[in-house]
């Protein structure tokens, strides 16, 4: 049983909302021309690093005639997802040994892993377990996005200072135990090393993944589901301390910090309600990476 990223790093509630805008259906067409995956019945797809099952659900959606196998190490990710969608594979594994039989599939995919991951194992790994021609896709978050809090957000009293500044060390030490992020690479590395571990006709590509609330595309359900997402990352800061920084932050503390989190979220769900736009938006840099065996 292992729970760490769930218990440390990200929690459940938190990546799901926040991938489920991020593989919303709106964004379908940009991330299937990226994809470039044949239009075969009988498409073998294994995700790597699935966490609780958002992008696993997505590309059930997208190709409804593939098998969909998502793995992660994290057991709390994996009952999570297997309690969303019986119709994927979700299996609890290691994706520097992956347990499947060489060439088993046709699409590997990753979104966010390779970083925490030695990248030649990883790669290579995917190389074994792809069938001859098939796709190693690899999607990676750019440190170049564009967040803006609305103001009613982003405004912290003394005391949410205090707390965050007390607990800030706690939670940078707790990234170095746990290798998060352990292995950055360059837009430029990162073509290179897949070269490297085999895989031909490298090619990349990069998506804008645009959460602005206001803009009126989007609509009231998923303009509340974009706050509400910021809203648990917020809340999740706060049921990590217990665990991150043990004895650092009372339970009152901690309670309060949630009160003052809801009061915000509350108001900036309020002025979208009436109608006064706050223009707060985050725009991510995904990087799709695509080799083949
Ligand atoms: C940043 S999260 C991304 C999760 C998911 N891909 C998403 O976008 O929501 C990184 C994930 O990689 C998983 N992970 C890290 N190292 C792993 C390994 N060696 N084997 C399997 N999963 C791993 C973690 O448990 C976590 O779920």
């Amino acid at each position: 049983m292992n729970t760490i990223w769930s218990t440390y790093i990200q929690k459940t509630g938190t990546l799901y909302q926040s991938r489920n805008l991020r593989f919303a259906d709106l964004f379908r067409e940009k991330y299937m021309t990226s994809f470039g995956l044949p239009d075969t019945p009988d498409l073998r797809i294994l995700e790597i690093g699935c966490g609780p099952g958002s992008l696993a659900q997505a590309l059930h959606r997208w190709y409804p005639e593939a098998s969909v196998t998502g793995l992660d190490r994290d057991t709390e990710f994996i009952t999570f997802a297997r309690s969303q969608s019986q119709e994927i594979r979700f299996l609890e594994g290691d994706a520097e040994a992956l347990p499947f039989p060489d060439e088993s599939f046709h699409v590997t995919i990753s979104n966010t892993v390779m970083e925490h991951i030695e990248p030649g194992i990883f790669l290579s790994e995917q190389y074994l377990v792809l069938r001859p021609g098939g796709i190693c896709l690899v999607l990676s978050a750019r440190p170049s996005r564009i967040h803006h809090a609305a103001p009613c957000i982003a405004e912290c009293s003394a005391f949410e200072k205090e707390i965050y500044s007390r607990t800030e060390s706690y939670f940078r030490a707790v990234n170095e135990t746990y290798g998060v992020c352990r292995y950055p690479r360059t837009e430029q590395e990162m073509p290179q090393l897949m070269q490297e571990a085999g895989f031909h006709d490298v090619s990349t590509e990069y998506l804008t993944i645009n959460l602005t609330p206001d803009n009126p595309q989007y609509t009231r359900e998923t303009a509340h589901a974009i706050i509400n997402a910021n809203r648990q990352n917020d809340l999740d800061g706060i049921d990590y301390m217990p665990y991150v920084a043990p004895g650092i932050v009372s339970a009152e503390e901690m309670a309060e910090m949630k009160r003052l989190i809801h009061a915000k979220y509350d108001k900036r769900i309020e002025l979208y309600d009436a109608g006064i736009p706050q223009w707060d938006t985050d725009l991510s840099l995904t990087m799709v990476l695509r080799g083949i065996k």
